[in-house]
């Protein structure tokens, strides 16, 4: 027990669990990864070594962070015939959905069972390279162009960006700044506790589902706007502010008014009482890749980010926000550093995903190795009708 809750193997009744993977301390904004400082992983690791760490418990060495990679690039191709889940969605589909979807097929083809000892099984290698594939490829044929497969000479992240933009006419120049972005960006992402997500990852796993579909369950649940989607939502809210000419003020007095619809996206957590750790190293990154000398739709000096910023030092300075612990969260600046990358705006919570993939990977391997662990079955405080008798339908 910690005193505060019964420990219960995976869920159990009690709807929280026991983990050794990552630490929030939601009063003092700390998060780490293992042990080690998010702080310190965002300034010196890749997202493949983060992800590495997250799921073996420790950082691995040369040799193996280079097996590592060569098996995701090894790991990258799509089986043909997962390409039918793109012509038969709707063009509008949301990005999210197709990933979900195609998550859970998966399990049909690639079939074999996982080996739980193994460190990095090839099971969570092929997840980790082949969700990559699937967001550039969905980007690709969104777009009309012919996919592009990953370079051997690139790391994961330079990759994506590889597949996601390089084209036969045009060819991708690689820009590093960006590459160490989306590192970063990935790195922030890759686990944060029992959030909603895990948690349904988790409790989806408990049944002992194969691994595919317990992920897909995580990347149903990370799409809500309060969520993972809230990175898209903050952008929403930003040009809703611009477009409409709204003042910060009035922006503030908006989302305190419990009458209007209109939330502060990107601030406020369950768990962080303060500034979010992550979120102060991602608005960092958007003084790393916002060049003045360029266009705003190419990592050029982003006018969103300016109301960003304004609304932050407002709201900041607000008691309702201040009396209610409201801070800004990691959607808050993300989203401004993926469109500087030139990431479409409906593609921001599947590069969440791809993020928070070893994560997830790792609280449920976490979880199937726990030999005490139970069934996820959470009990309820019943509020209905006392004990009454069948009404017959002449009488109702
Ligand atoms: C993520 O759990 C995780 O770890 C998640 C995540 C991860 O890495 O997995 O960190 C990722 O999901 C970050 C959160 C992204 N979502 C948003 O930015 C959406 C906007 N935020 C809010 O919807 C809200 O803050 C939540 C959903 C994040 C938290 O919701 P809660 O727990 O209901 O908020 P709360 O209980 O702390 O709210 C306290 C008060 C309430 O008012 P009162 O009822 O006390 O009068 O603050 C208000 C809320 O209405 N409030 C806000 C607000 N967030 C809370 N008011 C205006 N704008 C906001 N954003």
């Amino acid at each position: 027990s910690t005193g505060l809750i019964t420990y219960d193997p995976g869920f159990g009744n009690t709807g929280s669990c026991s983990s050794a993977i990552t630490f929030m301390d939601g009063e003092r904004g700390i998060l780490r990864y293992r042990g080690i400082p998010i702080e310190q992983l965002a300034e010196r690791s890749t997202f493949v070594e983060t992800a590495y760490l997250l799921i073996t418990g420790k950082l691995p060495n040369r040799e193996e962070l280079t097996h590592t990679s060569v098996m995701l690039n090894d790991a990258s191709l799509l089986h043909e015939d997962m390409k039918i889940f793109y012509q038969n969605y709707p063009s509008k589909a949301h990005p999210m959905g197709i990933l979900s979807a195609m998550v859970n097929a998966m399990r049909s083809f690639y079939p074999e069972l996982i080996d739980l000892e193994e460190d990095i099984s090839i099971t969570f290698l092929r997840l980790i390279s082949k969700v990559r594939t699937m967001a550039a490829m969905a980007y690709k044929i969104s777009k009309g162009h012919k996919t592009v497969y990953p370079r051997p000479d690139y790391s994961y992240a330079a990759n994506f960006l590889h597949m996601m933009f390089d084209n036969p006419v045009i060819p991708y120049e690689m820009d590093y700044d960006m590459v160490q972005a989306l590192n970063v960006f990935w790195i922030l992402h890759a686990d944060h506790e029992q959030n909603c997500s895990t948690a349904a990852v988790r409790v989806v796993g408990s049944g002992q589902v194969n691994v595919y579909a317990a992920i897909s369950a995580g990347i149903s649940a990370l799409w809500g706007p309060l969520h993972g989607g809230a990175n898209q939502a903050v952008i929403g809210m930003l040009e809703q502010i611009r477009n409409e000419g709204l003042t910060i003020s009035k922006a503030v007095a908006k989302a305190k008014d419990k009458n209007d619809p209109f939330r502060l996206m990107g601030f406020g957590h369950r768990v962080y009482k303060t500034y979010d750790p992550r979120a102060k190293i991602m608005k960092k990154m958007c003084d790393l890749i916002l060049k003045k000398d360029r266009p705003a739709e190419n990592g050029g000096m982003d006018p969103l980010l300016d109301i960003a910023m304004a609304l932050e030092d407002a709201a900041l300075a607000d008691p309702y926000f201040q009396e209610k612990n409201l801070y800004p969260n990691v959607d808050f600046y993300s989203g401004i550093v993926l469109r500087a990358m030139g990431i479409p705006t409906n593609m921001f919570t599947v590069m969440f995903a791809i993020g928070r993939l070893p994560g997830w990977l790792a609280q449920w391997r976490e979880d199937a190795l726990d030999p005490l662990r139970k069934i996820s079955r959470p009990r309820q405080v019943y509020t209905g009708e006392t004990i009454t008798d069948y009404t017959p339908m002449d009488e109702r």
